[in-house]
């Protein structure tokens, strides 16, 4: 068979116009309609803090915050971006300057491969956004969707505990909120 005769036989990908905030700044994309969140911020925006584990919700690793929440990126698709605000692991230390809670996690031992903990950093952060301040038992709930091959989840439960600890306050408000209302951002 001829690559000609391949490429008509292959239907068209259809691609969705999509305008979202990574991180604060305003992306539009056109973006495969069945490209998954996790891709487009790796593949299309080249954010690759965002790990890939099982592409099935099952592992955790691919966590982000959508407006607010935590998100498995590998079942959310990119199209369904639109309008949303998006912040991944990249967006926590600013420069060279760690994130309290990447901090917390370096002194507390808290991760080996460190595959898993942009997931459990972007959990606990959507936490934070929302005004909880959990406990030990609650941070364990928390992160059970995230998992961990080396740490054995104790030293993870104690940097994020600790971090709450030191802010406690509680609430870490989203530098980055959802737009409510599309048209507040135009003109
Ligand atoms: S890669 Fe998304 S949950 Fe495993
Ligand atoms: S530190 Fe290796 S998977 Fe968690």
């Amino acid at each position: 068979m001829t690559s000609a005769m391949r490429s008509a036989e292959a239907p068209a990908e259809v691609l969705v116009e999509t305008t979202t905030t990574v991180n604060g700044r305003e992306v539009r994309a056109s973006v495969p309609a069945r490209l998954h969140v996790a891709d487009f911020l790796r593949q299309h925006l080249g954010l690759t803090g965002t790990h890939v584990g099982c592409e099935q919700g099952a592992c955790g690793m691919c966590t982000v915050i959508v407006d607010g929440e935590a998100v498995k990126s590998c079942l959310m698709l990119a199209c369904q971006l639109d309008g949303r605000s998006v912040r991944t692991v990249e967006d926590l230390a600013e420069g060279d300057e760690l994130h309290g809670l990447q901090q917390a996690f370096k002194e507390e031992h808290a991760l080996q491969c460190g595959f898993c903990s942009p997931g459990f950093l972007m959990t606990a952060t959507a936490l934070a956004h929302q005004g909880c301040r959990p406990g030990r038992e609650e941070i364990r709930e928390e992160i059970a969707g995230v998992l961990c091959r080396c740490t054995g989840y104790d030293n993870v439960v104690t940097a994020i505990e600790r971090w709450f600890a030191e802010h406690p306050q509680g609430a870490a408000p989203d530098p980055h909120p959802a737009v409510t209302d599309p048209t507040a951002t135009q003109g």
